[in-house]
């Protein structure tokens, strides 16, 4: 007598349900995946009680013959893929067809659909997994597809269904990423008969403004990075706008959202310099990548992906990411004050080109910086004195070559009062020197990363992973700095560190160094451990408040913030600096208009 069985067909799609309807909205992605598959230009979306007792989505897309309708709600039956070759270049969002199939099986669903040409639309039911024959049906074009009584019979998941607002809730952030990966389709959302989204097609701008507000991508900063075969635009918020609450965090790889660990991590590196610890980035950005170059099999819902070149990939989205956030506080005007302290907005200036002087030798200049601050401001001002009369407001013949205007005063020894052409600049006199000394030391450091030999070589078992690991990036490591080989079948030996890092505890840090190296293909832990060291160097070496400085200081500090990326934010990721415009001024006191 047999003891296994093969299980019937109904009881698979049941159990397949389980990982890809996980819940009401994952059904809504699912339908909504493969109504922008057909090539819909627009979308709605009826929703009742969460999604548990009705969700129907109808689309104007290319529709289904009669003879396919059964087919569309059978398990692996799809029209996306044919050959296994098809696989390694998928470009739709579905091509498992398994969906249908197993929302039909936890549900009531039907699916009415009108091909182009067909004189009219044709129905199937399917109750439970029972497949009707096609009906005629009524419908001007596309799909239409409701699916009732979600989990009417599977009691064990039912139970695992939270209040409908909790659903509901899900159902909306599954419509909120589709709608954001797919600008150009309009859609529209509505939830127990009252309408929650109506959005018109159109560009990326104009979406994100509807559904991440308005004010998130007139705050953020542009990403723009085209590459050859590899593309990612869009928009990550400065770090001064950055709250501590949930933010939203979208990125979409060809037009899907995912959640990928590369990708993450390589954003929050890219703000790690910028962003003070307890906030959260926002972004929404949209990487457009060869077929070949990602391998989206690897998860039922799709939701994680593979990366065939992970390493490369984390480079090119930290640099494109750190590029729109390092820009220098002359064309990246900081929050304005007004903004900051609950007066009624005020618009930030639009930004001024900035170019900066011809460089001194960084190194040298940097260590004199450090070591005399206040005589390394005096002889850089040099010649370019330019002596503000108070009474009058100061002269400000080169306004344009220096947006944060000249220097009026100091502050109870803490801030730096400056006037510009659009009213009041304030400046922490030590969170911007501290940026400042801060990039002066990492640029000369970039240049060229000296390798200290170690005396004595540093041993110490290592793993299988970590040896392979040490061997095939052995030409990064040097680049890097750093000298390591092996010297047994589980021995490491390093004989040389990064200078900057010579006093580190070696073998910790080569082991972050390879854990790092493994997982991302390229070593942060490196340069962060170093960076770490210099923000403690370029605290020590800034400016104390409560030393006073003369006007040609205070200038020579403006003109030095111009000049530097990043200066809109400390180390600390605080900001540097203010902007107080006329207007938010005349608004304080109240002067009429
Ligand atoms: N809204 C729709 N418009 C046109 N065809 C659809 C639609 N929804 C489903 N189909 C058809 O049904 C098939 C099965 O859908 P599904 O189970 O989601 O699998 P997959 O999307 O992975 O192919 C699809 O391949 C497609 O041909
Ligand atoms: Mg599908």
């Amino acid at each position: 007598m047999h003891i296994i069985r093969a299980l019937p067909d109904h009881l698979i799609n049941q159990i397949a349900a389980g990982e890809v309807v996980e819940r009401p909205a994952a059904a809504l992605k699912e339908l909504l995946e493969n109504s922008l598959d057909a090539g819909a230009h627009a979308v709605d979306v009826d929703l009742a009680a969460g999604g548990t007792k009705l969700i129907r989505v109808a689309d104007d897309g290319a529709g289904i013959e009669r003879e396919d309708l059964a087919l569309a709600v059978a398990r692996h039956a799809t029209s996306k893929i044919t050959h296994s070759s098809d696989l390694e270049a998928i470009a739709t969002l579905g091509f498992r067809g398994e969906a249908l199939a197993s929302i039909a099986a936890v549900s009531r669903l039907s699916l009415t659909s009108r091909s182009s040409n067909a004189g009219h639309a044709w129905r199937i039911e399917v109750d439970g997994g029972e497949v009707s024959v096609p009906q005629p049906a009524a419908l001007a074009a596309g799909t239409t597809v409701t699916v009732q009584e979600l989990y009417f019979n599977t009691p064990a998941r039912r139970k695992f269904l939270r209040t409908d607002a909790t659903e509901y809730g899900h159902c909306e952030e599954a419509f909120r990423r589709i709608a954001l990966s797919h600008p150009e389709v309009g859609f529209t959302l509505s939830h127990n008969g009252s309408v929650r989204y109506r959005l018109l097609g159109g560009g990326r701008h104009a979406r994100a403004d509807a559904l991440l507000g308005e004010s998130f991508a007139s705050h953020a900063a542009v990403v723009e990075a085209p590459g050859p075969g590899l593309s990612f635009t869009g928009w990550v918020v400065r770090p001064a706008y950055a709250t501590g609450g949930r933010e939203a965090q979208y990125v979409f790889v060809n037009g899907r959202y995912v959640r990928d660990r590369v990708l993450t991590h390589a954003l929050r590196e890219a703000y790690q310099d910028v962003l003070h610890n307890d906030r959260q980035p926002a972004y929404a950005l949209w990487l457009t990548i060869e077929p070949r170059m990602v391998d989206v099999n690897v998860h039922p819902t799709k939701v994680e992906v593979r990366f065939r070149d992970s390493g490369a990939l984390h480079q090119f989205v930290r640099r494109a990411v750190e590029k729109a956030l390092a820009t220098t506080a002359a064309d990246q005007p900081a929050v304005s004050a007004a903004e900051r302290l609950g007066v009624a907005a005020a618009r930030t200036p639009p930004p001024i080109a900035y170019t900066p002087p011809p460089g001194r030798p960084a190194q040298e200049a940097l260590a004199f910086a450090a070591r005399e601050p206040a005589a390394f401001y005096a002889r850089l001002f040099g010649e370019r004195v330019v002596t503000p009369r108070v009474d009058d407001g100061p002269d400000l013949p080169n306004e344009d070559e220096h947006p944060l205007g000249f220097a009026l005063a100091q502050l109870h020894g803490i801030y730096v009062l400056a006037q510009n052409r659009d009213g009041l600049v304030l400046v922490d006199m030590h969170a911007a020197h501290e940026r400042i000394l801060y990039e002066r030391l990492k640029n000369a450091l970039d240049r060229d990363s000296p390798m200290q030999p170690l005396l004595v070589p540093i041993t110490f078992a290592a793993d299988p992973f970590e040896l392979a690991t040490a061997e095939e990036n052995a030409q990064t490591l040097s680049a890097l700095g750093f000298s390591m080989s092996a010297i047994g079948p589980a021995t490491l030996a390093v004989r040389g560190v990064p200078a900057p890092l010579a006093d580190a505890d070696t073998a910790s840090l080569a082991h972050a160094v390879l854990a790092d190296l493994r997982e991302y293909g390229g070593s942060r832990v490196l340069t962060a451990q170093r960076d770490e060291l210099l923000s403690t160097m370029a605290c020590h070496g800034a400016v104390r408040a409560h030393r006073s400085l003369t006007v040609a200081e205070m200038n020579a500090l403006l003109r030095e913030m111009e000049a530097t990326e990043r200066a809109g934010q400390c180390n600390h990721g605080r900001p540097t600096w203010y902007q107080l415009t006329l207007s938010d001024l005349d608004r304080l006191f109240m002067r009429g208009r």
